[in-house]
């Protein structure tokens, strides 16, 4: 793991902070699994998502996602890193949440160089590059 981040300790906790009061918002009534994220778009603003479930099960939307559908709607692309926290619904956030192989992918679009921090806690999170969880990607590039 490398060991200088271009990221702040304290936006990496803010952005900790918001993704768990993003997770109260979650609607996981089949899994019970309640996820929150939180994007830090450049220049300087934070958007949320949590994750939205479907009685046709493949219509669900993860929290990542919803993030990225609220900052790109707002006019924000140019994502910095993002914050993960996830746990069954009673006993609030008990491991760490990795984001799925489809919300890399949607995240790579936009930021393949950002950061993801797969957080417990404000002081406990695996944080890597994307790139690292998403290594040779296929992107607009290769369309040619
Ligand atoms: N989920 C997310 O929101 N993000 C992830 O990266 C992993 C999975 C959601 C989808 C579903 O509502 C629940 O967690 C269980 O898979």
């Amino acid at each position: 793991m490398e060991k200088c981040f271009a990221i702040e300790e304290k936006d990496i906790k803010e952005l900790i902070r918001s993704a768990v009061m993003a997770r109260n918002m979650a609607y996981a009534r089949y899994s019970g699994f309640k996820v929150g994220a939180a994007l830090l778009a450049q220049p300087g603003r934070i958007f949320t998502g949590c994750n939205i479930e479907n009685s046709s099960y493949g219509a669900t939307i993860c929290a990542e996602r919803a993030a990225v559908c609220n900052a790109v709607s707002s006019g924000y692309s140019d994502f910095k890193a993002i914050a993960i926290v996830g746990g069954l619904g009673s006993t609030g956030i008990s491991g760490i949440t990795y984001p799925c192989g489809i919300c890399r992918q949607v995240l790579s679009e936009f930021s393949p160089d950002m950061y993801v921090i797969a957080a417990k806690s404000e002081d406990d999170y695996d944080m890597r590059k994307l790139s690292e969880f998403l290594p040779a990607s296929f992107d607009a590039g290769q369309m040619k």
